[in-house]
């Protein structure tokens, strides 16, 4: 069996706003194995974003506080590491891929200066270094001509090639475990698909192991084994993919599965090489009342609506 990465325990955060207590995580467990890509899925508000960032101890206010629960990284627990011992994680050990953060790249420098920082930052190389290192995980994420990337001002990039460069800044490090936050969220559908088949592929190369945040099911159904359905700052559901597709236990999860009628792959079809996998991407998904109706780990593809 697969060792555990990251297990998250109880986690709950709180933010003291003058409206009052906001519990936006509110008891979350939470497990990923070395290697593998849970999907975190829930609508807009359910604690995501803040879960992830409690992860990366990152939640940036002094209004938030982890009110309790642990979240062990190789069997040690983040949340007591010192701000020091945190600062030499991120980056090297965890990378995170920020919500929104295709906006966030500085139009004002060139895309190698922005990667080249965070590189310096996270793992105290050279100048030189943090350069090949840029390249290198360019290189990584499918850029094309990447030393020419490097030059450029984010403008000058496609929403896509932004995504690959926020990507490769996450993945520079060589981290163990990737926290994609929303990576497909604003792309067009076609770059959406580039970018989950990009994640699968650095997951299948490197190993390193995905929390893959998203609201789209599709998203989920396509690229992870486990998933974790959130709500309220809680984890309504949890199990494999194909378990939840095929016998959601929670109302919600129907709902959020309707509301994003996309593609699917069983677990068969998921452990097709990608370059292999055309025939199976042009299926629609399951709708749940014919999904409920299969055998669970055999199921049908179902040809039209
Ligand atoms: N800095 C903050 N201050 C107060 N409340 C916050 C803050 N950040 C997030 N929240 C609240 O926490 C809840 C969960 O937010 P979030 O994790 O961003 O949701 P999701 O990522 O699932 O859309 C929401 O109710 C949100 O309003
Ligand atoms: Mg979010």
């Amino acid at each position: 069996m697969a060792q555990t990465l990251l297990d998250v325990q109880g986690l709950q955060t709180h933010f003291h706003t003058d409206g009052g207590l906001v519990k936006a995580v509110d008891g979350v467990d939470l497990k990923i194995e070395a290697g593998g890509i849970l999907g975190l899925v829930g609508e807009s508000g359910s604690g995501k974003s803040v879960t992830g960032l409690t992860i990366m101890r990152l939640l940036g206010t002094k209004r938030a506080r982890v009110a309790g629960g642990r979240v062990l990284f190789k069997g040690r627990d983040l949340l007591t590491l010192s701000d020091r011992e945190v600062q030499a994680l991120r980056g090297s050990e965890i990378g995170m891929v920020f919500q929104g953060a295709l906006t966030g790249l500085d139009p004002s420098f060139r895309v190698g200066s922005q990667m080249i920082e965070v590189i310096r930052r996270h793992q105290g190389v050279s100048k030189i270094e943090a350069h090949r290192l840029a390249l290198e995980s360019l290189d990584l994420v499918g850029m094309p001509d990447p030393e020419r990337k490097l030059r450029s001002y984010s403008h000058e990039l496609s929403g896509g090639q932004r995504q690959r460069v926020l990507i490769a800044m996450a993945l520079s490090g060589k981290p163990d475990l990737l926290i994609a936050d929303e990576p497909t969220t604003a792309l067009d559908a076609t770059v959406q698909k580039q970018i989950v088949d990009l994640l699968i592929d650095i997951n299948r190369t490197l190993g390193t192991a995905i929390l893959m945040v998203t609201h789209d099911f599709g998203v989920v159904a396509r690229m992870c084994r486990t998933v974790a359905v959130m709500r309220h700052g809680r984890v309504v559901e949890q199990g494999t993919v194909n378990d939840v597709l095929t016998n959601p236990q929670h109302v919600y999860t129907e709902s959020l599965m309707k509301a994003v009628p996309r593609l699917h792959l069983t677990d068969e079809e998921r452990s097709v090489p990608r370059s292999e996998r055309r025939l199976f991407e042009l299926r629609p998904a399951v709708p749940p009342e014919a999904a409920t109706a299969t055998t669970p780990g055999k199921e049908t593809v179902h040809a039209g609506k």
